[in-house]
């Protein structure tokens, strides 16, 4: 046997172990991309092989975590994609004005960035007080950094343009405090976002919800993973609310697709039909 099949051969045993012990589902990433990163996390760990890893890895949740950490690719950045949040301002929430109140869960929200930007598009569009958002992940760790919404001050030059590009009509430092080398979010931002961990591969759905992003999440993920994601979605999803892929995404198709219509093509904003 090569040593590549001999690695292939413990990397499904790892996540294996990992999913008896920890419930975390690994089994259905994309197999590129989990082997490379597995392979980052064992060089930069104390194990030389992955089997020498398992023993103390079904042992010390510690090392799970740091895993966990290994594993997911938690790149993000406010306002990503502006022409994506412009369509929003533009063609989603004349829609979201016509409700009371909206539930938003942003599924594999990172460090919080997207979620932060939508709420600075919502208030801007005069939705302040009108929703609540959650913004969930597999992560804790970015979940962690996530709830303190505090990030490097040398973004803030990078976000502006995006946020400008995606129609802002305000200054973005109106958003944010300065300090040293950090910018501190505005808590008028945070009080209506609740971050929370959830697994898309074996949590359950969040009910009635009036939109779901889940940008530049599913790109890792096996087809049989997508599916259960986007059925998920589904059930998650009020008639006439929105699902928001990522710009590599569809619904092209996928068995729920019918049931939906592309608002905005090609950004991947589609609209769940009434029965
Ligand atoms: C590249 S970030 C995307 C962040 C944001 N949605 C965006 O588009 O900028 C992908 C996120 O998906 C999360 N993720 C990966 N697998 C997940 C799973 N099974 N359940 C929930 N989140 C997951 C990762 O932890 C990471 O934070």
């Amino acid at each position: 046997m090569q040593s590549g099949e001999v690695e292939d051969v413990e990397i499904r045993l790892l996540l294996e172990g990992v999913q008896r012990i920890y419930g975390y589902d690994f089994r259905d990433y994309a197999d590129a991309s989990i082997r490379r990163r597995l392979t980052h996390w064992l060089a930069e760990s104390e194990f030389a092989t992955f089997s020498q890893a398992q023993s103390r890895l079904l042992r010390d949740r510690g090392v799970f975590e740091s895993l966990v950490r290994g594993i997911t690719v938690n790149v993000t950045e406010m306002f990503r994609d502006p022409a994506f949040f412009r369509a929003v301002r533009e063609q989603v929430v004349p829609f979201l004005k016509t409700y009371p109140f909206v539930k938003i869960w942003h599924a594999g929200c990172a460090t919080g960035e997207e979620a932060y930007s939508m709420a600075i598009l919502l208030n801007e569009e005069g939705m302040a007080g009108r929703y609540r958002m959650y913004a969930t992940d597999i992560n804790e760790t970015v979940l962690q950094k996530a709830s303190e919404g505090v990030m490097p001050i040398m973004e803030m030059q990078r976000f502006t343009r995006n946020y400008q590009k995606a129609g802002g009509r305000a200054s973005f430092a109106d958003y944010y405090t300065a300090r040293y080398d950090r910018a501190i979010l505005s808590a008028t931002l945070k009080k209506d976002i609740v971050f929370a961990p959830h697994n898309l591969a074996v949590d359950g759905e969040f009910g009635e919800m009036n939109m779901v992003l889940c940008r530049n999440v599913m790109i890792y993920f096996k087809p049989a993973l997508k599916e259960r994601c986007l059925r998920l979605f589904d059930s998650s999803l009020l008639p006439g609310g929105f699902l928001c892929l990522g710009l590599k995404e569809t619904l092209e198709k996928k068995k729920i697709g019918e049931r939906y219509e592309e608002l905005a093509p090609p950004l991947r904003i589609y609209r769940k039909r009434y029965g």
